[in-house]
């Protein structure tokens, strides 16, 4: 499916994406008509006719662009590991919400010898992880919050993100390995980059020139 031949629709990942984005969109004069922090609209039109904005949920925006209902998205790089789709572009490292994802444990009892419980979001690439180590470990999917994980016993380890570490800390853990950088790339559906090319080429350039001068 290919909505809209004369209008190229971004999907952003609401959140601390959408905040260090919008900067981005504005230096290639790209600017929603209202704020998307305030809006309720889930549509936002743009002060470009051709372009307008949806944002949604981090882990819908491969979705939306894989189905061609966005032809282009902002995504973290920890989202799109997790995707099992193949109609992705990844075209640009935007540079923006930069994090690592890293396995972390119990201060006072860092890792198990034995077959560990890890709880994550990401079980994909826990997986893909531990499997690499040749290590057997159970793995237990949680939507949020793992840090408490480790404090309650649910497990052993986790597989989350982290910035300032602030977070470990604050819950007695600390990190163990790093098992990928993080930060937000641009993907565009492989059908919009032929079939909407005047518009989604130009889009894709200046977005790539613009972080890397
Ligand atoms: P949802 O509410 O939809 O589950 P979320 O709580 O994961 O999403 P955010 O915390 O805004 O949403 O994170 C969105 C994205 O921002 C993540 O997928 C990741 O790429 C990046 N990110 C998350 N945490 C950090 C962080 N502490 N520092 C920098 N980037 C981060
Ligand atoms: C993210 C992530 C970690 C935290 C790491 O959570 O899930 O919990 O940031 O950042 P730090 O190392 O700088 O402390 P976020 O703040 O987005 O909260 P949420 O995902 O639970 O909403």
């Amino acid at each position: 499916m290919i909505a809209m031949p004369e209008i190229l629709t971004i999907a952003v990942s609401k959140g601390r994406i959408l905040k260090e984005s919008l900067p981005l969109l504005a230096r290639m004069d790209i600017v929603p008509l209202e704020d998307p922090e305030t809006s309720r609209k889930l549509v936002l039109e743009t002060n470009r006719p051709e372009i307008r904005l949806i944002v949604v949920r981090a882990t819908d925006v491969p979705v939306y662009v894989e189905y061609g209902a966005a032809d282009a998205g902002i995504a973290g790089k920890d989202v799109l590991l997790e995707y099992d789709g193949d109609g992705l572009y990844e075209p640009v490292d935007l540079g923006i919400a930069c994090c690592r994802l890293m396995l972390a444990g119990a201060r006072d009892r860092p890792d198990t010898t034995g077959r560990a419980r890890v709880a994550t979001k990401y079980v994909k690439t826990t997986r893909n992880y531990f499997a690499e180590l040749g290590r057997q470990v159970e793995i237990i999917k949680l939507y949020g919050s793992m840090e408490l994980a480790p404090i309650l016993r649910l497990a052993d380890l986790i597989v989350d993100l982290v910035d300032t570490g602030g977070t470990l800390k604050a819950n007695g853990l600390v990190p163990l390995d790093k098992i990928a950088d993080i930060s937000s790339r641009l993907v565009v559906n492989k059908a919009s980059m032929k079939m909407k090319q005047a518009l989604l080429k130009p889009f894709v350039n200046n977005l790539a020139r613009l972080v890397n001068p």
